[in-house]
């Protein structure tokens, strides 16, 4: 690869969109799509293992996604149940670690309990691999806010001293840094619910391709364009020589 180490993003987040549409085009159910999505989601560990990147955030079913026919809801969950069962042991051998993101009570039972075994599997190594699943940033902003409001009504929190360190603490993984990098395939412009806190001073990359076609060409671009990107934080350019307000 030839984007060069230091503007490598440490964290990308990945909205993967598209399946349905590549299904589509060929004549196939959206399952179809799904699958062959999940395909890319084996490639696309390798790129970022390949490039350096520590944490891959992806973005696979969202708390809007459960309004979809519900024919298309159970394929979804039985690959991600095949996904897990396929690949966990491929996660420990690579020593990355799996979690999960989002209302993980929503998911069946037979889907959220392979998932957590690789979890607790994976859980010392520092390579990371999170699946929002079941996940929206509002709801996880809810789920914030109420655990912080237990606190207040407790004692052991005084409103004045809610900073945002405080709510950062509340998120599904507060340890995970905010994504540097987030993707999207298939050419929306719209965040849809993904990371609403983390994805404040995060560089966006749209791409036309769609997520069943996203390989190592796609994936370049995307890491190219980063490495390109001023990255100001509301402070001036680094070139300009001067120093980059806090
Ligand atoms: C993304 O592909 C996968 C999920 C949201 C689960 P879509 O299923 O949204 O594909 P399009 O957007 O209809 O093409
Ligand atoms: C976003 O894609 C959610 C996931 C990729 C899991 P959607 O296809 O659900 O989003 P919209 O409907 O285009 O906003
Ligand atoms: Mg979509």
């Amino acid at each position: 690869m030839e984007v060069s180490e230091h503007r490598v993003p440490r964290h990308i987040a990945i909205i993967m969109d598209g399946n349905g549409r590549w299904a589509k085009q060929r004549g196939e159910p959206r399952l179809a799509g799904h699958e062959a999505g999940s395909e890319t989601v084996r490639c696309v560990l390798n790129y970022c293992r390949d490039a350096g990147v520590r944490y891959l955030t992806l973005y696979a079913f969202s708390t809007e996604n459960w309004s979809r026919p519900q024919d298309e809801i159970d394929g979804l969950m039985a690959l991600l149940g095949t996904f897990v069962k396929k690949y966990g042991a491929d996660l420990v051998e690579r020593q990355v670690r799996l979690r999960v993101i989002g209302r993980r009570e929503d998911l069946p039972a037979e889907v959220r309990r392979p998932l957590e075994d690789v979890e607790k599997e994976t859980a010392g190594f520092g390579r990371q691999l999170i699946i929002a699943l079941s996940y929206s940033g509002r709801s996880e902003l809810v789920r914030a806010m109420r655990h912080i409001a237990e606190e207040v009504r407790a004692g052991t929190l005084l409103p004045e001293a809610i900073d945002e360190a405080t709510i950062s603490a509340q998120l599904y993984a507060p340890d995970v840094p905010d994504p540097d990098l987030i993707i999207r395939t298939s050419g929306e412009l719209r965040i849809s619910n993904f990371l609403l806190w983390q994805c404040a001073y995060s560089e966006f990359f749209v791409t036309p391709v769609l997520w069943p076609d996203f390989r190592e060409e796609a994936f370049t671009e995307a890491l190219t364009a980063y490495a390109k990107r001023d990255r100001r934080y509301g402070g001036v350019k680094s070139s300009d020589g001067q120093e980059a307000p806090l």
